[in-house]
Parts: C-alpha cells; sequence; structure tokens
C-alpha cells in the first residue's frame, strides 16, 4: 500500500482544514496510507507524523487555520534541513507528500520533487501571490474579513465625518488590498505594485468630501511602500493644513482566523482531491490549483519562487468606481 503524507505550511489560511480532509479521504478510497504531518516542514525534519483515516478527519472542514499545525521553518531553507528531512521521509516509508501552502511551501515541495520525493503541491495562501493558480485557498475568506471591517468602518466614519486608513495583509502583495478596496468601497487604495505617497492620500481623501461623501476609506496594503504608521504620522503631523483626522485600524492576523467560508471549503475539497487523484495515477512534481475554472496541474518548477502579477487595471477600476 502507497504511503502518502500531508503537510500544511507557511501562514495558515481558511480552508486548510478542508484541503485536509479532501485529500486524506480520496487517497484513503484510492487504497492509499495517509500521515499528517505536524508543523510543515519543521515536523517533516523531526518526524511528527500521525496516521490519518476517514474519521481522523472528520468535523474539520468548517474549521479555521489547519489541525496539521503550520510553521516557517528556517532548518528546511537550508540544504542540510532538506537533506534530514529526505532521511526522514525514506526511514518512515512515505513515497509522496501532499504540500499544502503558498509561494515558499512550494519552492519547498518543488526542492523535494527535484531531490526525487513525488510531491503534488496544493495551492493555499491568503496573499493570492501564487503562480499556477488565480486563485488560492483562504483568500475568499480573508477578503469577507476585510469587507466586513471596511463596511463596519464605513458606518462609524460617516458619523463622524472622518477619515480611515484599514491595513490588511498580503506580504508584499496588493491583491488583498485592491480587491477589497473595489468590493469594500473604498476612496483610495495603496499596494506595493502602485505606491501613493501620504500627500496624495490625503488629497484624495479631501477630493472625496468634496465630492459630498460622508466618509473617506482607504485601504493600503502592508506591503505597500509608505506604511500605514507613516502616513498615519504624516498626517498628524500636517493636521492643520490637511484639515481633517486619520484613523488608522490594522487588519493583522484577524484576516486569517476564522472559518472559511463556501468558496474556500469547495475549492479546497477540489484541490485537495485533485491531489489525491494524481498520486493515485502516479502524476507529481505539480502544484493543483485552478484556472479558468478548471482545476489544473502545474509543474512545481514554473511556480517555484514565481510571483503572480496582479491585473493593474483593477486599480483603475477602483479609481473609477469610487467617484
Ligand atoms: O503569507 C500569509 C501572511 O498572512 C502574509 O499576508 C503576512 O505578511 C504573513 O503571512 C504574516 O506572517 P506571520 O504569521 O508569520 O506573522
Amino acid at each position: 500500500m502507497k504511503r502518502i503524507g500531508i503537510l500544511t505550511s507557511g501562514g495558515d489560511a481558511p480552508g486548510m482544514n478542508a484541503a485536509i480532509r479532501a485529500v486524506t479521504r480520496t487517497a484513503i478510497a484510492a487504497g492509499m496510507a495517509v500521515f499528517g504531518v505536524r508543523r510543515g516542514y519543521a515536523g517533516l525534519i523531526a518526524g511528527d507524523f500521525i496516521p490519518l483515516g476517514a474519521r481522523d478527519v472528520g468535523g474539520i472542514i468548517e474549521r479555521g487555520g489547519t489541525f496539521l499545525g503550520s510553521a516557517r521553518s528556517p532548518a528546511f531553507m537550508t540544504e542540510e534541513g532538506r537533506r534530514k528531512a529526505m532521511a526522514v521521509v525514506e526511514a518512515n516509508g512515505l513515497e509522496a507528500l501532499v504540500v499544502i501552502g503558498g509561494n515558499g511551501s512550494q519552492t519547498g515541495a518543488h526542492h523535494l520533487s527535484q531531490m526525487g520525493l513525488p510531491v503534488v503541491g496544493v495551492a493555499s495562501t491568503i496573499d493570492n501571490d501564487l503562480a499556477g493558480s488565480e486563485i488560492t485557498i483562504g483568500v475568499d475568506t480573508a477578503l469577507n474579513i476585510a469587507l466586513e471591517a471596511i463596511d463596519r468602518l464605513k458606518t462609524t466614519a460617516a458619523s463622524h465625518q472622518r477619515a480611515f486608513l484599514v491595513e490588511v495583509m498580503g506580504r508584499d502583495c496588493g491583491y488583498l488590498a485592491l480587491m477589497s478596496g473595489i468590493a469594500g468601497g473604498a476612496e483610495v487604495v495603496a499596494i506595493p505594485e502602485a505606491p501613493c505617497d501620504p500627500e496624495t492620500m490625503a488629497r484624495e481623501l479631501r477630493a472625496a468630501y468634496d465630492r459630498g461623501k460622508s466618509h473617506a476609506i482607504a485601504v493600503v496594503a502592508e506591503g505597500a511602500k509608505h506604511k500605514a504608521s507613516e502616513i498615519a504620522a504624516h498626517f498628524r503631523e500636517h493636521h492643520e493644513r490637511i484639515g481633517f483626522e486619520l484613523r488608522v485600524t490594522s487588519l493583522g492576523h484577524v484576516q486569517r482566523g476564522g472559518a472559511p467560508g463556501a468558496f474556500d471549503r469547495l475549492l479546497a475539497s477540489r484541490l485537495g482531491a485533485a491531489a489525491g487523484d494524481l498520486l493515485s495515477q502516479g502524476k507529481s512534481g505539480v502544484l493543483v490549483g485552478l484556472i479558468r475554472g478548471e482545476i489544473t496541474a502545474t509543474p512545481l518548477s514554473e511556480v517555484a519562487g514565481k510571483k503572480k502579477p496582479l491585473d493593474l487595471r483593477l486599480l483603475d477600476l477602483a479609481r473609477l468606481l469610487a467617484q
């Protein structure tokens, strides 16, 4: 019986549990034995494995985070750490591995694949910056969390005629900020791919008031050139001249927590099942993702170390619709 491992790595994302469940049950149905690796690549190096049966992954589809745990493993980033991981994999008789995670995790998956281990990646990160999938597990839920915050802030902003800045996650990718800006009706969006300096932001927020708006919301990506704290300091320093106050809300890890929504449960179920199917057919060295509505398998070599570009036409749309 083929023995496979599953791990979740990097920042957790809502829907990872649904993906673990789908891989496990698909693999078991295909006659494989499944082992969960705790704490991502750190657990792989340490040989921290647990057998997973169909019942062990019951009651997790609705849970956020990852019940296997996740980690960012500095040891695995070294050649020596990866060799150690391979030795542990061989000693435990694991014949293949499913890696559920984002950019760094899939680069790790590619390394293991090059060292001879059959690996299938499952696209999962709230940042949506991973090549090989138009949308990754966790993005939709994270966006909805950002939207709920923006909607709530709008009501208090309107009551006080105040400007608000909402800082969202995304590392060095502006996807979450741009999409939550469009869907939340923000007046300004600042992302790493298109910097917006504090003075321009002040001008655009002022212009929103001048157009008769009762609120002015700026969504700023955590990776933007001018950080939320810098923008806030600029507004404080030039308060008299700018003429209004700016309140800052940083959503931080709140965006990664909580139950996955329907979209992420479905995406994770489809991608996880596809990963199990591929391994049962003896295929590996690929990342499963979603492109134009279809489940795809992209070689890990085309994914590792690559960043998916952001469609900047959507920034024009955000500006137009904020009028
Ligand atoms: O990659 C997902 C992510 O949530 C990024 O958006 C963020 O920059 C980072 O992880 C935070 O990492 P950590 O949880 O290690 O602080």
